[in-house]
């Protein structure tokens, strides 16, 4: 029932968007003129906020303080979803660059804490759902040691930050392969996943931003300058923007993408296939 004087949309699927921070923003703003959004990040203020912006610009929007490292918040989150009644898009956006932890917390938000998200969310997901989870350029072009890759196929296990840094040893277990390694478990958790989300007619793929103008891309740029020798290898000589990050996760959300599910999507400007052919 329509409540005069709100934008509320009781009559539109949910669309979930975790990490409200550039990219996740944009995403959410795209989601919600199709979608009833919620807007979930461990900064409660960040994602009330952005909620609040949204319903200003006339979508339906509500926010929910959710730290997906946390296993209880993530039941909370998943409790919300199902009180809504269920979701049509997930959009995992969260995630810590290699200047923002060190290897286990970068493993845990990039990695374990998606996973849970995704898993948590899984049995709320309607019949022509899609979760998209946002991986990163750098799992690309990367091959861990086949020890680490055996860990890596149990990508719910609490202690797996652990054991990987054990595994590696601790002067591998460096933020910056944190960053790549879960960004590249996380491809592969997708394509595992997709026959459980196919049992429920969903979809589930991931998306690999390249060098995206971001206050995050910013912030890496000026914390690693070797970053400018791969900006100067992008075919297409510029960053990408949040809108085509959000019209990439548009198309993999919307019932033209209905085939597509347990693989990659790269959003690069072509670096992925600049660099393989050093
Ligand atoms: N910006 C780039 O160039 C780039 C390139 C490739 C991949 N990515 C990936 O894109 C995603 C978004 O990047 P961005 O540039 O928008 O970053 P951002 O820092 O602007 O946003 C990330 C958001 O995630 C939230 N977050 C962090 N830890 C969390 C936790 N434990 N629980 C819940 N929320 C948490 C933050 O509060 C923030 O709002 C990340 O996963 C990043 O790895 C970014």
């Amino acid at each position: 029932m329509h409540k005069i004087g709100t934008s509320e949309r009781p009559d539109w699927q949910l669309a979930v968007v975790v990490g409200v921070g550039g990219m996740g923003m944009a995403a959410a703003r795209r989601l919600s003129q199709r979608h009833r959004v919620l807007l979930a990040d461990v900064d409660g203020a960040r994602a009330d906020q952005a909620a609040e912006t949204l319903r200003i610009e006339g979508g339906d929007a509500m926010a929910i303080a959710c730290d997906i490292t946390d296993s209880a918040a993530v039941q909370k989150l998943s409790a919300a979803v199902d009180a809504l009644g269920g979701f049509r898009v997930l959009a995992h956006v969260a995630g810590l660059s290699p200047s923002m932890g060190d290897f286990r917390a970068i493993m845990r938000v990039n990695l374990l804490g998606a996973v849970a998200v995704a898993d948590g969310l899984r049995p709320r997901a309607g019949t022509g759902a899609a979760a998209i989870l946002i991986s990163s350029l750098a799992g690309h072009n990367f091959r861990p040691p086949e020890s680490v890759e055996a860990l890596l196929r149990d990508p719910a296990d609490r202690d797996l930050a652990d054991k990987l840094a054990t595994a590696l040893g601790e002067t591998q277990a460096t933020p910056q392969f944190a960053y790549a390694l879960s960004k590249y478990g996380l491809m592969a958790y997708c394509r595992r996943q997709a026959g459980a989300w196919g049992e429920r007619g969903a979809r589930i793929v991931s998306l690999s931003p390249g060098m995206i103008a971001t206050p995050m891309g910013a912030r890496e740029f000026e914390k690693i300058p070797a970053k400018m020798k791969l900006y100067a290898r992008t075919p297409l000589k510029r960053e990408g923007t949040m809108l085509e990050i959000a019209d990439a996760i548009e198309f993999l959300a919307s019932d033209r993408a209905s085939f597509i599910s347990g693989t990659d999507l790269l959003v690069d400007g072509g670096l992925a296939a600049a660099l393989m052919n050093d």
